[in-house]
């Protein structure tokens, strides 16, 4: 699979979860485990620009796949992507547990709708739950991230 931009191979046993090949395997732990029910969210990656929960998946379907973590979201030169970039500016993290799949959700929520009312920034976070209860700022930094209407958030 490609991963960040990196290609990749391994062998894996079949039941190994997406989450866990991310983490333990390719040493990316940005995605966490926050529950084992795929409630939280907190495993959320993009698999071909779309989030996905990475612990609903065997690693072995990601197969030839293209995986973004949130390590690989940054530009090359270390600029922050525009949602990191909000959430730093609007204080959308506390503990940060949640802010990996928040995040990434986010960014797949804007390329789908770039210019999302609040109640749809609402409904498309419904996956993705934050412990310390941070979802007023998380929301204001998804609708900074995509700006008024000036153009597409990547
Ligand atoms: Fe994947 Fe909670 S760890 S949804
Ligand atoms: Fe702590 Fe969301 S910032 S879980």
């Amino acid at each position: 699979m490609t991963i960040n931009g990196g290609q990749q191979a391994a062998y894996v046993e079949d039941r190994m979860l997406l989450v866990h090949y991310l983490r333990d395997v390719a040493g990316l732990t940005a995605a966490n485990v926050g529950c084992d029910t795929s409630s939280c969210g907190a495993c959320t990656v993009l698999l071909d620009g779309e989030s996905v929960k990475s612990c609903t998946l065997l690693a072995v379907q990601a197969a030839g796949r293209e995986i973004t973590t949130v390590e690989g979201l940054a530009g090359q030169d270390g600029q922050l992507h525009p949602v990191q970039r909000a959430f730093r500016e609007r204080h959308g993290l506390q503990c940060g547990f949640c802010t990996p799949g928040m995040v990434l959700a986010i960014v797949s929520l804007l390329r789908e709708n770039p210019h999302p009312t609040e109640d749809q920034v609402r409904s498309g976070l419904e996956g993705n739950l934050c412990r310390c209860t941070g979802y007023h700022n998380i929301v204001q930094a998804a609708l900074a991230a995509a700006g008024p209407g000036d153009g597409e958030a990547r």
